[in-house]
């Protein structure tokens, strides 16, 4: 009959046309031997769509370098009738929920505007899952939910939410708790929350990466403008740290890594068994300084990088790096690529594309 339709199991993922999200899914249809379907929302507040087109410049690329199609919808995640036409129209195994804002000093002059899109759209997608009877998700949580870290490494047992600062690091500290809090109400709930490090680089072709919009609030992506001329300088936030040079350590991870530590995740939907509530650090486990990463991006590019030293920047701490024997453990994942990975994939993203994906 004709209106019987079989679907393949779909693979939801929320912001996917946004920077960790591209990565993953491009992660997601370039292993070989899956048949998986890879289905996008994204409302595009973060993301480039050339004029005229429907599909965001980063879906299209990943459709051309794997030859696969993308299911994509410009949908807002705090849109529910919109949400459920799109699980009406696949069979949504599972979820990637990567779609939030992200940028630490606007959350602190827009909060409400943070709170809606981060908590509120997704407690929206959550209610939704359950209407589908969909109950697993891994979440894009944040090593900023730890706080001023009390020891280091951090494990995935360090206390969280005390002393947050803004309310981007409160709304992710929120959503675990409200995760929590679902998978104790219902044993079918399984949400891995991936506690991201610090991400860097680019797919290895350079034709995806990170495209900030105006000018960049990450250390990364300000070294690659400056690089490829479009900044003047950096401005080092603070020399007077306690760490190996004064500047602020973090543990920088490259984005195919992370975009494989998501793969991985969601391999343990599949074991009988598994449920609740998990949190797990995606991290290399080492730190670099602001000058270590300067050096080394010159050192890779050849280009000179000039800076700054100019004053603390409000909120930030000297030091993290993960603990990542959890994320060996229970993923059998570690991250492969090296500090000279992240730089040369980044400076080849953005010396082929200087204005993002507006220059494609
Ligand atoms: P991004 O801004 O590049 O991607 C987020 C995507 O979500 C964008 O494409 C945006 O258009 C979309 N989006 C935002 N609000 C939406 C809404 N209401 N409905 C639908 N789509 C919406 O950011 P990213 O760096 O890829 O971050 C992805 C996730 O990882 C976020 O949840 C972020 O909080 C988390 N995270 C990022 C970092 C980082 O430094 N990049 C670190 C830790 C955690
Ligand atoms: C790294 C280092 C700065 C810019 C942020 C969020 C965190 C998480 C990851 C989402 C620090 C220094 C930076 C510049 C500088 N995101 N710096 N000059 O602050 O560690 O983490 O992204 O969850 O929540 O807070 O990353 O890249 O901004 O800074 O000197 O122009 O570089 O002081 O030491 P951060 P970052």
């Amino acid at each position: 009959p004709e209106n019987i339709v079989i679907m393949k199991p779909a693979i939801l993922v929320t912001g996917g046309a946004g920077y960790v999200g591209s990565h993953t899914v491009a992660a997601l249809l370039e292993k070989p031997n899956t048949d998986v379907e890879v289905v996008v929302v994204d409302n595009l507040s973060n993301a480039y769509r050339s004029e005229g087109q429907k599909k965001p410049e980063a879906i299209k690329i990943i459709e051309e370098m794997t030859g696969k199609t993308i299911h994509f919808y410009d949908v807002d995640i705090r849109d529910a009738n919109a949400l459920r036409e799109v699980f009406e129209k696949h069979d949504v195994a599972c979820v990637i929920h990567f779609a939030a804002l992200k940028a630490v000093g606007e959350s602190v002059q827009k909060p409400l505007e943070y709170y809606q899109a981060n908590i509120t759209g997704t407690c929206t997608l959550f209610d939704v899952m359950r209407a589908f009877g969909v109950y697993k998700l891994v979440y894009s949580s944040s090593c900023t939910v730890y706080g001023e870290p009390e020891s280091l490494p951090l494990g995935e047992g360090h206390p969280t939410g005390r002393g947050l600062a803004s309310p981007y690091g409160k709304s992710k500290y929120f959503c675990e708790e409200i995760m929590k809090d679902i998978c104790r109400s219902d044993r079918k709930w399984s949400v891995i929350s991936l506690r991201y490090f610090n991400p860097v680089g680019a797919h290895r072709s350079g034709r995806i990466g990170e495209d900030p919009a105006g000018v960049p609030n990450n250390l990364m992506p300000f070294i690659a403008k400056v690089a490829v001329g479009r900044l003047k300088e950096l401005q080092v936030f603070g020399a007077d740290y306690p760490t190996i040079d004064g500047t602020g350590v973090r543990d920088y991870i490259h984005v195919e890594d992370l975009a494989d530590g998501h793969v991985k995740a969601i391999k343990l939907f599949s074991q009988t068994g598994f449920n609740g509530f998990h949190a797990v650090n995606l991290g290399t486990g080492t730190g670099y300084s602001v000058l270590q990463m300067v050096k080394a991006f010159e050192e890779v590019s050849g280009k000179k990088i000039p800076y700054k030293i100019v004053g603390r920047r409000e909120g930030d701490i000297a030091a993290n790096y993960a603990d990542v024997s959890l994320s060996h453990r229970m993923l059998g994942w570690r991250a492969t690529r090296t500090l000279r990975d992240m730089c040369a994939d980044t400076w080849r993203w953005q010396s082929n594309n200087p204005d993002g994906y507006k220059s494609t």
